[in-house]
């Protein structure tokens, strides 16, 4: 999961392309980056542990107005962030060059085979035996030729890049489970582990699928396979708003991602419901095809396995259809009961979580029917399933996920409506509800004056815990992984209830616990478990549904503008993500990039 791009034009200049490219890729990993240009007769590279503004430094050593070039920001697996593992790396001669993303599994066998055979090898990566292995199948001559023999040998989920200093023309691209997106342009072509790379440049994208091999020059881009057999990939044209990916004036790009979740959310509502029902169609679902759903078992990661927790609730609820949800990198390993009319519906911001797509492919080999509430258009995971919700909330850049995780919460509710009505249970009063949710989250965000303050009192703690019941549970589990991934304060989601069971012996004297109360019909039982913790000393931060909120004897309060309580969840999201937010730029800390994280994660 690092971040690669190419650049390979008639004229043009490779380097300051990559270099904003790599930008805009960083949220792949951000423990080193380099850029590599083809030129005559030489590959010249600067590289470097650090982020893009270490690497920056040394951008002049690299020449100017050069056409062709490769770049590469990583997130470490084999061997430590350091300037020698940093990409791209080189061959013994220094012809070829490469960039490398995902795993190659094979490659102590093949590292062994190589400097048995002579080659010299500079850093501790599983990536280096790409251009050694190259060189070997003659390379430094005909680099198409090799990559493809090359490609016989290698194992594991990857994409890679190669260039060479002999045919500073061409770039060779491989995509092998990792996502590699060409981009077409005027006497230039682009390839990138994702579309925002080279989104300024040029809307045209073709998405390479696995196992596809391509020839890319500045007039054209050949698409095979390993051997040679051309693929046919259809071009597309991308409508993201690329002011989307920008931080326009924001701090930190988390900051803009949450405080545009209203207009988001009006984005991921938009012509989904007409009069006061939900337009199945628009969700990706052909209508047969719900009359069959009996069953639904949601897979996904992180913060997407917490808005499936919170889709159970609404689907069960709403329209009385059983839901398991499995953390995917679990569930890929379970040997799932799988029965006739069971749907497998993954989440996903990226499209690219590895245990994601596995639990997919799992699900497809057992015959049960695949559906996909993903965020990025042209995804492995949007290809690949059977039926596709995009949740339209744009690029989400920073690593802590905040608008992809409410959208992917409303395309729930639409769902759960929507299977409502099929079971005879249509919601109509809820629909016409759910139209207000983006005004209403304006509300919720322009009434939370006072987050700061909260935030300044958090900064200095050790431990906080989150409580909920319901809905609410499913929400402090989100609340706790925020403010644990950018914060690094340790946190705890409970369900309210079961504190007295065991975890109520850690509440002492000023222990912060954030308790999240929308559920209104089990309100009063939260307002005892508040009650037991603020005896023990907690320190307590209401989350609350303003219509309730003067109920609760809490500390410090968060009001939330509830109009149902099912449709509380996005809402009251916006206040658990402020929150963490601002506790983590009080600490100092790198918001957008966390520590040993990255955005997507295709290894395993
Ligand atoms: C947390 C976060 C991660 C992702 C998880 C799944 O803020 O972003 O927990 O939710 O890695 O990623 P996607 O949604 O891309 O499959």
């Amino acid at each position: 999961m690092c971040g690669i791009v190419g650049y390979v034009g008639r004229e043009g200049d490779a380097r300051s392309f990559l270099f904003d490219g790599l930008k805009r890729l960083e949220y792949r990993g951000y423990d080193s980056a380099g850029i590599a240009l083809a030129y005559r007769g030489t590959i010249a590279i600067q590289k470097s542990q650090g982020k893009l503004t270490v690497l920056q430094e040394s951008l002049d050593l690299l020449p100017s107005g050069v056409p062709c070039g490769i770049g590469h920001t990583r997130w470490a697996t084999h061997g430590r962030p350091t300037d020698a593992n940093a990409h791209p790396h080189t061959d013994c001669q220094k012809v070829i060059a490469t960039v490398h993303n995902g795993i190659i599994e094979n490659f102590q066998e093949l590292r062994e085979e190589l400097l048995a055979n002579g080659h010299h090898f500079t850093s501790e990566t599983d990536s280096e035996v790409i251009p050694h292995l190259l060189e070997a199948y003659g390379g430094t001559d005909d680099l198409v030729n090799a990559v493809r023999r090359a490609e016989e040998r290698l194992r594991g989920a990857y994409a890679f890049l190669a260039i060479s200093s002999r045919q500073p023309d061409i770039i060779v691209a491989v995509r092998r489970s990792s996502p590699l997106v060409v981009g077409i342009g005027e006497g230039v072509n682009y390839v990138a582990s994702d579309i925002s790379a080279f989104l300024t440049m040029t809307r045209r994208a073709q998405v390479l699928e696995n196992g596809d091999l391509a020839v890319i020059t500045p007039e054209t881009v050949n698409i095979s396979n390993v051997h040679g057999m051309p693929m046919l990939r259809p071009e597309m044209t991308i409508d993201w708003d690329i002011r989307k990916a920008e931080r326009r004036g924001y701090a930190h790009f988390m900051l803009k991602e949450i405080m545009e979740q209203p207009d988001v959310w009006g984005d991921c509502l938009l012509g989904r419901i007409r009069d006061e029902r939900v337009l199945v169609e628009e969700l990706g679902l052909p209508l047969p095809h719900l009359g069959e759903i009996r069953r639904i078992h949601v897979v996904a990661a992180g913060t997407a396995y917490h808005a499936g927790l919170v889709g159970k609730a609404l689907i069960e609820r709403l329209a009385r259809v059983p839901v398991d949800v499995s953390v995917a990198s679990e569930f890929r390993y379970q040997d799932p009961v799988l029965e006739p009319g069971t749907v497998v519906l993954a989440i996903s911001q990226s499209g690219e979580t590895a245990d994601t797509l596995a639990s997919v492919y799992l699900a497809r080999e057992q015959g049960v029917p695949t559906y996909a509430v993903v965020n990025t258009v042209g995804s492995t995971l949007a290809r690949d399933s059977d039926y596709v919700a995009y949740t339209h909330a744009g690029p989400e850049i920073a690593v802590a996920s905040t608008k992809a995780y409410t959208t992917q919460i409303l395309v729930l509710t639409l769902l759960a409506l929507a299977l409502a009505e099929r079971n005879g249970r249509a919601r109509p009063d809820l629909v016409r509800a759910l139209r207000r949710v983006p005004m209403l989250g304006q509300e919720t965000l322009d009434g939370l004056n006072n987050i700061r303050a909260m935030a300044a009192e958090l900064m200095r703690s050790r431990d906080v815990f989150y409580i909920g019941r319901g809905l609410d549970y499913a929400l402090a589990m989100e609340g706790q992984l925020k403010i644990k991934e950018i914060a690094y304060i340790h946190a705890e989601a409970y369900a309210a209830g079961e504190m007295k069971h065991g975890t109520l012996a850690l509440i002492e004297e000023g222990t912060p616990v954030v308790a999240v109360v929308t559920e209104r019909t089990i309100a009063r039982k939260t307002l005892s478990n508040i009650l037991e913790v603020k005896a023990r000393g907690a320190e307590v931060f209401g989350i609350i549904d303003a219509q309730m909120a003067h109920q609760f004897p809490v500390d410090h309060l968060l009001p939330v503008p509830v109009s149902d309580p099912l449709l509380a969840p996005v809402l009251a999201a916006l206040p658990l993500q402020l929150l963490a937010y601002w506790t983590a730029v009080d600490r100092g800390r790198d918001v957008d990039q966390p520590r040993n994280l990255a955005k997507s994660v295709t290894v395993e």
